[in-house]
């Protein structure tokens, strides 16, 4: 699924998201615009929630778009959230998320997010030593804080290295390897302030071969029958991360959502039959897999430049301040000529943004039907990780964010302007 499930080709070959013409949004809203159906993501989220059913619960890993709106949409579904800063945290109470709802993360979690967790009633997951001090610094006993042990499991998983966290050498976690993440587990059991209830892994993201997300598994249970064993420690939950990949062009067809789910639920009974334990309720964390989906990103032409016997560069009005990800990931988009998004492609073309670097590149040699200064060009698959990551480098204001549904739109986050530039600014 690479465009929204509302999406519908409508009169003349106009493109339509939750029943609203793009080229009608783009009037009404300005470009650069994302778009958000709501139906697409609430129907993956439900999706995730439908296949767990009582066998665990589904956090929504809110890193990858984290509008309020978006949140509080989403808290509907029943999926909980999984924030990695006491920012994110503040996001989803705010979205109206409950403590017992939020998983809370990060490898340098500072004294206040620790705070800001214990005080919400979140669930905290121990990336690093550092944290059994602030705990107890921050914990009035009798009460003690609910905690995972983030475990970095030594599984490599198949997707582009810079997003990828389980090997050893990452930044994130007790590795298994040397006794480090054995050793936390032990320290949090004997820890007056801490009330252990599982265990967690997040081997990267973008992945659609589930392979490392078994072998993470089943290292973590290991771990859990050693803690067993030794401890007489029995896990109630353990969290397998997020990670599930989403189709960026036609041509790819990740697992879907409920094929994620009820894999890791057949392996995670079988392992723990096979450890003689009893089987924990699982937990996913997906991010772009809801969010990605739903997302289309809507720019205009502005100019348009022939290098004879090279390339045709057409620049848009957005570009790295509101999608990164080409560049730091080279991840590969399809973008469409609202115009004609089902006609024959003429020429090649790279799609640049207006941002001043020559990395600023959306696509490269893309076939694309004839282009025209004025016209509009949307980019699928864009609602991860694209304004989550959006900056206001060069001085450019960050773009709208519309969640359209049955024909209406509604604004989540207004058109940035010059005036927000100076909000923070002193002088
Ligand atoms: N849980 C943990 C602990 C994570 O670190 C992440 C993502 C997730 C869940 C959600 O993963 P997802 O289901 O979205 O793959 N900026 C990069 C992606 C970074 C992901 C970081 N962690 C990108 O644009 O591809």
């Amino acid at each position: 699924m690479l465009l929204p499930v509302t999406y519908r080709a409508g009169e003349g070959g106009a493109m339509e998201v939750g029943g609203c013409d793009l080229a009608d949004l783009a009037r009404r809203y300005g470009t650069p615009l994302y778009v958000y159906d709501e139906e697409t993501a609430v129907g993956l989220a439900r999706e995730f929630v439908l296949a767990m059913g009582a066998r665990g619960s589904v956090l929504y890993s809110a890193k990858a778009f984290y509008s309020p709106a978006f949140l509080a949409l989403l808290r509907g579904t029943g999926v909980g959230v999984e924030v990695a800063s006491g920012g994110e945290l503040h996001l989803a109470l705010a979205a109206g998320f409950t403590g017992d709802q939020i998983h809370v993360l990060g490898n340098n979690k500072s004294r206040e997010e620790i705070e800001a967790a214990y005080s919400a009633g979140a669930t905290l997951v121990i990336d690093g030593a550092h944290e059994f001090d602030l705990i107890t610094s921050v914990v009035r006993a009798p009460e003690r804080i609910r905690c995972e042990i983030r475990v970095s499991p030594g599984i490599s998983a198949r997707t582009h290295q810079f997003i990828a966290t389980g090997q050893l050498d990452s930044k994130f976690g007790f590795a298994l390897e040397g006794g480090a993440a054995y050793q936390a587990a032990r320290l949090a059991l004997a820890h007056p302030d801490i009330d252990l209830v599982g265990l967690h892994s997040h081997i990267g993201s973008q992945i659609s071969d589930l392979g490392g997300h078994q072998a993470a598994l089943e290292a973590v249970l290991d771990l859990a029958a050693q803690l067993r064993r030794d401890a007489a420690w029995f896990m109630p939950q353990i969290s397998a991360g997020g990670g599930l990949a989403i189709a960026q062009r036609e041509e790819e067809a990740p697992p879907t959502p409920t094929e994620f789910v009820t894999a890791l639920l057949d392996w995670l009974a079988s392992g723990a039959r096979r450890r003689g334990l009893d089987q924990p309720l699982l937990l996913v964390e997906p991010g772009r897999a809801i969010a990605g989906p739903a997302g289309v990103a809507v720019y205009t032409v502005g100019a348009i430049k022939d290098v004879p016997g090279i390339r045709r560069y057409v620049a848009v009005d957005g570009g790295m301040g509101d999608n990164l990800r080409p560049k730091l990931y080279g991840a590969r988009y399809q973008p469409m000529a609202v115009k004609a998004p089902g006609a024959e492609a003429t020429a090649k073309v790279t799609i640049v943004g207006k941002y001043c670097e020559s990395t600023d590149v959306l696509a490269t040699d893309e076939p694309m039907p004839n282009l025209e200064i004025g016209d509009l060009i949307c980019f699928p698959a864009a609602g991860a990780y694209q304004m989550s990551m959006a900056s206001n480098y060069n001085g450019l204001p960050r773009p709208a964010v519309v969640l359209v549904k049955d024909g209406k739109s509604r604004l989540m986050r207004r058109r940035e302007t010059a005036s927000d530039l100076l909000r923070s600014e002193i002088f």
